[in-house]
C-alpha cells in the first residue's frame, strides 16, 4: 500500500458521496479555509487537503473540482510545496489561487516572474474580451480585487489565454477551458473583491457542474441520518457548556434520537459569571430534556493547582472534564456515546491540515487516549457560520445562537498561570463588566469577543493615600469572521474609560486595566 497523504479526519465519504465536492488543496496558510467557507457559501460541499495529495488520490474522492489555495511563500523558495502535476491531467477542473495560479503556471509551461513589483491591497482589474468562464459577460470589464503577492504570472500556462490583467500583473486571470485549468492571481474568496463570489460560482457551477444542493436543511437530515446510524438504539450524553456549538450539537442529535439522549452540564468553576444557572434554565425549558447538572469546580481547582503550562492546563481541563462524566454518569451508566460540539475548524486547527498546531483545542487534543465513550460529532465538518444557521433552523433561541464563542477550558485559559478559585471569581467579576458594558453600548453583534484576561502580574497603583500593589486587568475585544483572523476593535474611548473605572472601583485586588490591541495573526484572540 502507498502512503496516504490524506488525514481521513478531513474527509467524509459520506458527504462526498452526497453532495457535489470541492476539495481546496492547503498550501500551508490560512487562505484555505476562506476557500472552502466561500463555496460552501456558494451551497457547494468542501474538504481541505494536503497539497503532499497525489493525482490519484485526488480522484479516489471523485471531486467536482479542486481549489489550489494561496500560499506564504514563492514559488521559486527551494522548498515551495508544489503538487502532483499528474492533477492537472485529470480532467478535474482546477482553480488555482494566487500562488496556487503560480504553481498551476509553473508547472504547466507559464513563467513567473519575481518582477521586484508586488501587489498588496486592492488593484484594478481590467477584463479583455469575453472574460472566459469566470469573467463572463455579468461582470464588470472594470473591478477592484485584492492582492497579496511578490512574483508575478507574466506567462499564463501552456494553452490558456488571459483573461484579465492588472497595472502589474500581465496574466491576473487566465483560463484553458479545454482542459479545465483556470486561475486568478488575486483573492476572490475575500470580501475585498466584491466579485470574488460570483467568480468562485463561475467556478462551480459553469466549469465544475456543482449543484447548489448544500444547504442547511440538507446537512441537518444528513448528520440526523448519520447520528441514528452510529448510535442506534444506544444512549447518548452530550455535555452542554453554555456555548453555541453544544447547544447545536445537543439540538441536533437530540431531534437524532430524542429520549436516548441527556444533557449533562459539568459545572467546572470556570465559567462566566451567572452562565451556569442560565444553561440549566434554558436547555430545561426549551429542550424539555433531562439535564444533570454536575457541580465540579472543586475537583477542577484541585486538578489546576500548580499548572502554569498553557497546553499543560488544557489538557488537565479536557481530560477532568471526561473524567467527570463519567464519574456523573450513574443514572446513564449505560450510556456509550458522548456528544461533542467539536467544528471542523477544531479539527484542521489540531493538526489535522498543513497548518501547524496552534493549540490542542479543548475538545480535540485534550482527549485523554483511554476515553471511554464513543464520540459523537454531528457539526464536525462544518464551519462557524454553518453552525449557527444550523442552530436558528433547529429552532434554537437567538441568544444562543448568536452567543460570543466561549473556549472550552472557560476562565482557565484566562487566567494567566495557575487558576485558584480566588483568581476566577475576581476574573468573574471583571468580565462581566465588559460584557455588560459592550451590551448596553449596543455593540454586541459587532463585536466577535471581549472579555477580560488576569495576567500573573502585579503593578504598584494608588488609591486614596494607599500605595496598592495588585492584579491588573486585560480587556480584550476582536472583532472578527471567523476566529481564523482578528482585528482589536476600536472600541470608543469613552467605553473603554467606563469599563476602566468600573473595574478598578467595583473589583476588589484590581488597580489596573489595560487593553489589548494585538489583532491575530501574530496573537490569538484568547491569552493561551
Ligand atoms: P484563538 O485563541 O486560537 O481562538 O485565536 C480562536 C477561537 O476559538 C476559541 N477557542 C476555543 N474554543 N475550545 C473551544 O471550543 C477551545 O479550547 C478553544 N480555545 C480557543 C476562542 O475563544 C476563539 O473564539
Amino acid at each position: 500500500m502507498s502512503e496516504k497523504h490524506v488525514n481521513p479526519d478531513l474527509v467524509n465519504p459520506e458527504l462526498e458521496s452526497q453532495f457535489d465536492t470541492v476539495l481546496v488543496v492547503d498550501f500551508g496558510a490560512q487562505y484555505a479555509q476562506l476557500i472552502a467557507r466561500r463555496v460552501r457559501e456558494a451551497h457547494v460541499y468542501s474538504e481541505i487537503v494536503p497539497h503532499t495529495i497525489t493525482a490519484a488520490e485526488i480522484v479516489e474522492h471523485s471531486p467536482a473540482g479542486v481549489i489550489f489555495s494561496g500560499g506564504p511563500k514563492s514559488v521559486h523558495v527551494p522548498n515551495a510545496p508544489l503538487i502532483d502535476p499528474e492533477v492537472y491531467d485529470t480532467g478535474v477542473p482546477v482553480l488555482g489561487i494566487c500562488y496556487g495560479a503560480q504553481l498551476m503556471s509553473l508547472q504547466r509551461g507559464g513563467e513567473v516572474a519575481n518582477t521586484g513589483r508586488g501587489e498588496y491591497g486592492k488593484t484594478d482589474l481590467a477584463v479583455l474580451g469575453d472574460g472566459g468562464v469566470l469573467l463572463r459577460s455579468d461582470q464588470p470589464r472594470f473591478q477592484s480585487v485584492w492582492m497579496s503577492h511578490f512574483d508575478s504570472i507574466t506567462k499564463p500556462p501552456e494553452g490558456a489565454r488571459v483573461l484579465a490583467t492588472t497595472p502589474d500583473v500581465p496574466a491576473a486571470a487566465f483560463e484553458d477551458h479545454g482542459r479545465k485549468l483556470y486561475g486568478v492571481q488575486f483573492h476572490p474568496e475575500v470580501a475585498h473583491t466584491p466579485y470574488g463570489q460570483e467568480i468562485l460560482k463561475h467556478f462551480l457551477y459553469d466549469a465544475c457542474g456543482c449543484r447548489p444542493t448544500w444547504t442547511m436543511t440538507s446537512i441537518i437530515e444528513e448528520q440526523v441520518h448519520a447520528v441514528r446510524e452510529q448510535v442506534g438504539s444506544g444512549r447518548a450524553i452530550c455535555g452542554l457548556s453554555g456555548g453555541v456549538d453544544s447547544a447545536v450539537a445537543a439540538a441536533l442529535v437530540h431531534k437524532a434520537i430524542g429520549p436516548q439522549l441527556t444533557c449533562v452540564f459539568v459545572d467546572t468553576g470556570l465559567m462566566r459569571s451567572g452562565e451556569g444557572e442560565q444553561v440549566v434554565e434554558t436547555f430545561r425549558r426549551n429542550f424539555g430534556i433531562e439535564l444533570l447538572h454536575v457541580r465540579a469546580a472543586d475537583r477542577f481547582f484541585d486538578r489546576l493547582e500548580g499548572i502554569v503550562d498553557p497546553e499543560e492546563k488544557r489538557k488537565a481541563i479536557g481530560e477532568l472534564f471526561i473524567r467527570v462524566f463519567e464519574d456523573s454518569s450513574g443514572g446513564i451508566d449505560d450510556a456509550r456515546f458522548l456528544v461533542q460540539g467539536t467544528l471542523y475548524p477544531d479539527v484542521i486547527e489540531s493538526g489535522g491540515g498543513a497548518a501547524d498546531t496552534i493549540k490542542s483545542h479543548h475538545n480535540v487534543g485534550g482527549l485523554p487516549e483511554d476515553i471511554e465513550f464513543e464520540l459523537v460529532e454531528p457539526l464536525r465538518w462544518l464551519f462557524k457560520d454553518e453552525v449557527r444557521r444550523v442552530g436558528e433552523e433547529l429552532g434554537l433561541p437567538e441568544e444562543i445562537v448568536w452567543r460570543q464563542p466561549f473556549p472550552g477550558p472557560g476562565l482557565g485559559v484566562r487566567i494567566i498561570g495557575e487558576v485558584t478559585p480566588e483568581k476566577v471569581a475576581t476574573l468573574q467579576h471583571a468580565d462581566a463588566i465588559v460584557r455588560e458594558e459592550i451590551k448596553k453600548a449596543g455593540l454586541e453583534r459587532e463585536i466577535w469577543q471581549a472579555f477580560a484576561v488576569l495576567p500573573d502580574i502585579r503593578s504598584v497603583g494608588v488609591m486614596g493615600d494607599e500605595r496598592t500593589y495588585a492584579h491588573p486587568i486585560i480587556i480584550r475585544a476582536v472583532t472578527s469572521e471567523d476566529a481564523m483572523t482578528a482585528d482589536w476593535a476600536r472600541l470608543p474611548y469613552d467605553l473603554l474609560e467606563r469599563m476602566s473605572s468600573r473595574i478598578i472601583n467595583e473589583v476588589a485586588g484590581v488597580n489596573r486595566v489595560a487593553y489589548d490591541i494585538t489583532s491575530k495573526p501574530p496573537g490569538t484572540i484568547e491569552w493561551e
